[in-house]
C-alpha cells in the first residue's frame, strides 16, 4: 500500500459511462424503420484473423469523423439482431428496439498502400479491431455476437464523434514512448503509432501486446514491415498460452511473461536504448484491467492507494518514479481500461 494523491480507476476517462449500454427507442414501428432511424455507417470490409477476432472497416454516411490517434467512438446495433452464435442464451425478440453501444477505440491500417504512414484510409473508412466475448450460460454477451454477423454491406450505428483524453498529448519529438497492451487493446497505440510516425518522432517507440496465442495478433505483418523502415521502432508481441508458454518439456520453452515482466526485468531499458527514464518517458497502457492494475482508495476521502494484487503496471510504474495521469494532472502513466 502507498500514500499519495494518484488517481483511482473511478476517477479516470469519461469512457467507463459507455457501458451505459442499452438505449430504449421509443415505440417506432417496424424493424426496417427502426434501423433506418439509428443507423448511420455502412461496413465496407471485414478482416477475419480468426473466428473470434476481426478488423471491420466502417463508413459514415456523413463523412470521415476527425479523431487524434487514442480516442474511441461508439459502435451500436440493434438487440433484435441476430447474433453470429444463436443459441438459448439468445431468445431474440423482434420487437426490442433498443440499440446496444459500446465504446470502441479508433484503429489505424498504419501504413497507406505506398508504405506511407497513414492514421486513417484514404478512402475515408474507420477502422476498429474486435474480439469476440463469447457466451456464458450467465452471461449472453450483447454486442460483439452480433457486431461478428455483419459483413460488408451491412448497417450499423457509429458514434458522431471522437471521446477520451487517451491521446498523445504533449509529447515530446525525443520522448521514448512505450505503448503497453492486452489484446485488442492495441488498437488506440496503432492510431497514435501511426501519428507519431507521420510526426517524424525520433525518440525509440515500443509498442509490447500480450496476447493468448501468436494468432491472436491481427497486425503483426503490418507492424514488422513498420520495424523495418524506422530504426526506432520495436513491436514485442508477449504470447501466454503457446507450448513454449506452458510446455517445460518444449524444446523452445521460454515460460510465460506478461508485460509487467519486460517492465521488472532489464528489457525494458534495452528496448529503449537506456532511454526509459520518467522525465523523458511516456507509458499508454490499454486493455485488461488486470495489466493496468489501477489502485484504489482505501476508503472516503483517503490518500491511501491500494493497489490490486498480482502486481499490474500502475503499481510498478509508480515505485520506477512515474506518475499516474489525473483529470487535474497530467501525468507520463496513460492508461484506457476495457472493463
Ligand atoms: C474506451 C473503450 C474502448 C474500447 N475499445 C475496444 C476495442 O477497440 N476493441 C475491443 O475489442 N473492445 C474494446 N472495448 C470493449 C468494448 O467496449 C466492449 O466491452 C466489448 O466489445 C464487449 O462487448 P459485448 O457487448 O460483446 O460484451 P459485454 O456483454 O459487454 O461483456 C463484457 C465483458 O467482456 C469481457 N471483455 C470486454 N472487452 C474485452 C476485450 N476487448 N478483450 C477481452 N475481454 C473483453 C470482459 O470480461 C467484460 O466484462 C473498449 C472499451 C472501452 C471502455
Ligand atoms: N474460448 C476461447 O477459446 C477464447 C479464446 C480467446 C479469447 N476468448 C475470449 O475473448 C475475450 C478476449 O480475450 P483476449 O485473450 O483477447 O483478452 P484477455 O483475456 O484480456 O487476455 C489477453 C492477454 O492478457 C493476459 N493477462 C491476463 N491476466 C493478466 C494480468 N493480470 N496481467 C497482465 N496480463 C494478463 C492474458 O494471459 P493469460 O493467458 O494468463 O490469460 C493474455 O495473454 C475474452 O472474453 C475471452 O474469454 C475466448
Amino acid at each position: 500500500m502507498l500514500t499519495a494523491t494518484f488517481p483511482t480507476a473511478a476517477t479516470g476517462d469519461d469512457a467507463m459511462s459507455e457501458r451505459e449500454i442499452v438505449h430504449p427507442t421509443a415505440t417506432i414501428g417496424d424493424v426496417e424503420r427502426t434501423r433506418c432511424d439509428a443507423y448511420n455507417a455502412e461496413v465496407v470490409d471485414v478482416v477475419d484473423v480468426h473466428e473470434g477476432l476481426r478488423i471491420f472497416r466502417v463508413r459514415p454516411d456523413e463523412g470521415p469523423i476527425a479523431y487524434a490517434g487514442g480516442q474511441y467512438t461508439v459502435l451500436g446495433l440493434g438487440a433484435w439482431e441476430k447474433p453470429i452464435e444463436s443459441g438459448p442464451q439468445w431468445p431474440i425478440d423482434v420487437s426490442d428496439r433498443r440499440i446496444i453501444k459500446r465504446a470502441y477505440s479508433f484503429s489505424s491500417p498504419i501504413l497507406d498502400g505506398g508504405g506511407s504512414p497513414s492514421v486513417a484510409a484514404a478512402d475515408g473508412s474507420i477502422e476498429f479491431y474486435v474480439t469476440l466475448v463469447p457466451a456464458t450460460a450467465e452471461h449472453p454477451p450483447g454486442l460483439t455476437p452480433r457486431l461478428f454477423a455483419l459483413s460488408p454491406g451491412d448497417r450499423l450505428l457509429v458514434g458522431n464523434r471522437a471521446k477520451g483524453h487517451y491521446t498523445l498529448g504533449d509529447v515530446r519529438a525525443d520522448d521514448a514512448i512505450v505503448f503497453a497492451a492486452t489484446g485488442t487493446g492495441e488498437a488506440p497505440h496503432n492510431a497514435m503509432l501511426a501519428e507519431l510516425l507521420e510526426r517524424g518522432h525520433r525518440g525509440p517507440i515500443v509498442s509490447l501486446v500480450c496476447v493468448r496465442l501468436g494468432r491472436d495478433l491481427g497486425y503483426l505483418a503490418t507492424h514488422r514491415r513498420v520495424e523495418n523502415r524506422w530504426p526506432n521502432y520495436d513491436y514485442v508481441p508477449l504470447t501466454t498460452r503457446e507450448a513454449w508458454n506452458a510446455d517445460t518439456a518444449a524444446a523452445n520453452y521460454v515460460g510465460k511473461w506478461y508485460v509487467q515482466d519486460v517492465f521488472d526485468s532489464q528489457a525494458i531499458d534495452v528496448l529503449t536504448n537506456d532511454r526509459f527514464d520518467p522525465a523523458t518517458a511516456h507509458v499508454f497502457l490499454c486493455g485488461n484491467p488486470k495489466m493496468l492494475g489501477l489502485p484504489r482508495r482505501e476508503g472516503p476521502g483517503s490518500d491511501s492507494l491500494i493497489y490490486p494484487q498480482p502486481r499490474g503496471m500502475a503499481e510498478l510504474l509508480v515505485e520506477r518514479g512515474f506518475t499516474l495521469d489525473a483529470p487535474t494532472r497530467r501525468g507520463n502513466v496513460h492508461f484506457e481500461s476495457y472493463w
